[in-house]
């Protein structure tokens, strides 16, 4: 079945399109963090969202003057408590009550908060008594939305550092620290009962500081890379973003709670560091980011949850120039502080959310050849594993090619197998990119031929001859 995954996941994107909007299935939203004295104001912000594909906004706390900005622009809003309120919250129901009154209540529904976190990285900051305090905070809160008749539409949750995780390596055998165990479970248990998502924050540009390898690099830049092999689930992985996503997958499931859904509440890439910060760069912030976007709007998943993307906040909005640490901590953000323009294009910009995103962040540049096209067509090795073409289909219908021929109904549908879709779409890539021979690789699943792959009625794209 997972060979007709990519069909089966455009079948239903496109009924959820034609159902309606209002379910909704956005899944790209960015965090708005605001330790800044050159923010733009909270009207050009507003402005600036609405120009783009991003659908969700995550504020740190519940700034008046933003979430009203926020009203009627369809933007769902992600607000926050201090992580100080915690004890008031957790020790005083009316407490709860004026804070969600205040804070939802005045703006909902004009303003479409979402969801409200109960603190941010509270476990981590190892401060035992708010620790204990967190869930009794978080049952206050959803106790007072219910009072509000929200409860339905507004949930709670908090957020997590991914340090929660013991064991991370391979994928199946995440894990979270056992000395969290119990906290965690009242967590979850509390998640599983509302319908809340466990909130995390995956950070591959971490991994790659802590092993500066090249092949690190690419697996952490969606770029083309051996993969990483999961012996217990047969599952080669080709990027650190679904590795880390499933980790916390099979950390939740080994807890008994396979049916919280996570969201990765921060991810991000900085465009520039001090001198000891291996890879915080323009060309590297700009293929993380890029083609994290291009994989979450392909709706591949992970190859745990696939067929559906993560719901996910890119890190950040604007830089905070006012953040302490080194450079990197002032220079996520993917807007400047005109409210106006991008630090470097990722693609969010509406005209381009529908337009490919141009593979030219690989590792060698996929330039168009002005040469005359050979005859030459990019189709699998022979002895590719089943998983290996899954993921060369997924990454190629990712990254701005046409797949609707393989889709059912399709010119190119038939043969319904798994190699022909995925010899389709290489091939298409290939093409795309001028027959540039880097574009063929696949992590090394992709040869180039000069057999014309195409068959009656389907015509593969590419020869001269
Ligand atoms: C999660 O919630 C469901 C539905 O309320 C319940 O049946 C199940 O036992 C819960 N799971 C855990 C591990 O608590």
């Amino acid at each position: 079945m997972a060979a007709f995954r990519f069909t089966a996941t455009f079948l239903l994107l496109s009924l959820l399109l034609i159902a309606n909007k209002a379910k909704s299935q956005s899944f790209i939203g960015i965090n708005y963090g605001q330790v800044a004295d050159n923010l733009p104001a909270p009207a050009s912000t507003a402005k600036l969202l609405q120009s783009t594909s991003i659908q969700k906004v995550r504020l740190y706390g519940s700034d008046p003057a933003i979430i009203k900005a926020l009203a009627n622009t369809g933007i769902g809003i992600v607000i926050a408590t201090a992580n100080g309120d915690i004890p008031a919250l957790a020790s005083d129901p009316n407490f709860a009550k004026n804070w969600v009154n205040a804070n939802v209540v005045a703006y909902y529904p004009s303003s479409q908060i979402i969801l409200v976190n109960v603190g941010n990285e509270v476990i981590m900051s190892g401060d035992n008594n708010l620790i204990s305090q967190l869930l009794p905070a978080m049952q206050n809160v959803k106790n007072a939305l219910d009072a509000a008749s929200l409860g339905d539409k507004v949930k709670v949750s908090t957020v997590h550092s991914m340090t929660l995780l013991k064991q991370s390596e391979p994928p199946s055998s995440g894990i979270f620290d056992p000395g969290y165990g119990d906290v965690l479970k009242g967590l979850l248990a509390f998640n599983n009962a509302t319908g809340s998502p466990f909130a995390v924050n995956p950070y591959p540009y971490f991994a790659y500081r802590s092993d500066p390898r090249p092949e690190t690099l690419a697996f952490c830049l969606f770029q083309q890379n051996p993969g990483r092999f999961d012996a217990n689930t047969k599952i080669n992985y080709m990027n650190m973003f679904d590795a880390q996503v499933d980790a916390v997958r099979s950390a939740l499931d080994a807890m008994g709670f396979k049916n919280v859904e996570i969201v990765v509440a921060e991810t991000g890439w900085p465009y520039k560091g001090d001198s000891d910060e291996v890879g915080a760069s323009i060309e590297n912030a700009k293929a993380y980011n890029g083609n994290l976007i291009a994989h979450l709007r392909s709706m591949a998943g992970t190859p745990l949850m696939p067929g559906k993307s993560v719901d996910t906040y890119l890190f950040a909005l604007y830089d905070e120039n006012l953040k302490p640490g080194p450079t990197s901590e002032r220079s996520f953000g993917l807007f400047k502080s005109d409210g106006l323009t991008m630090t470097y294009d990722v693609g969010l910009s509406k005209s381009s959310s529908q337009t490919p995103v141009s593979p030219s962040t690989a590792k060698a540049p996929v330039t168009p050849s002005t040469e005359p096209k050979k005859a030459a067509w990019c189709v699998p090795k022979a002895g590719v594993s089943d998983a290996e073409l899954q993921a060369s289909l997924d990454y190629a219908c990712g990254h701005g090619i046409d797949c609707s021929p393989i889709q059912p109904g399709g010119a190119c549908f038939e043969p319904n197998t798994l190699a022909a879709h995925t010899a389709y779409a290489m091939n298409l890539y290939y093409q795309t990119s001028g027959q540039n021979p880097s574009s063929c690789d696949f992590s090394q699943t992709a040869t180039v031929s000069s057999n014309n792959p195409s068959t009656n009625g389907c015509n593969f794209p590419g020869g001269s001859s």
